[in-house]
């Protein structure tokens, strides 16, 4: 998997971005083993909590699709902003299910911060299906 060509879709998929109230625009893209992308971006709404952010939307995209996490290679999510934009907890929660603990997630900005991080590393101590079990 090349990085940079998975970046670049990511940062395309950030002029999708429907974000007419924080105007915070994030882009996603998920390459699966299998050579396919799926995009994101975040989707707001005037009844915030219908927001939904780029990388929930891109790994949706990739299981709405027929494909699981064992079929994701990588996970890439961009911002504009002047920090890196690590996901907010939902998005940690959702990703700690449909990602594998080790998927490579990079993060990267427009104007050159980049870390490659995973699922393990943002979210210790998870909940999940075992939990309810
Ligand atoms: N946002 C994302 O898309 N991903 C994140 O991980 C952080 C936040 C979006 C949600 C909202 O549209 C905007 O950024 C401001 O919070």
């Amino acid at each position: 998997m090349e990085q940079k060509i998975l970046l670049e879709h990511a940062f395309k998929a950030m002029e999708n971005a429907y974000a007419p109230y924080s105007h915070f625009r994030v882009g996603a893209c998920v390459v699966m083993k299998d050579g396919t992308y799926f995009y994101g971006a975040n989707i707001e709404n005037a009844s915030f909590g219908g927001t939904n952010c780029g990388e929930r939307s891109a790994v949706f995209a990739a299981y709405s699709n027929g494909y699981r996490k064992d079929d994701i290679e990588a996970l890439a999510i961009v911002s504009e902003g002047h920090r890196l934009a690590a996901p907010c907890g939902i998005c940690r929660q959702v990703l700690s299910e449909l990602l594998n603990q080790k998927t490579p997630i990079l993060l990267a900005t427009k104007s050159g911060l980049f870390k490659e991080t995973n699922i393990e590393e943002l979210l210790p101590m998870q909940f999940n299906g075992d939990d309810l079990a």
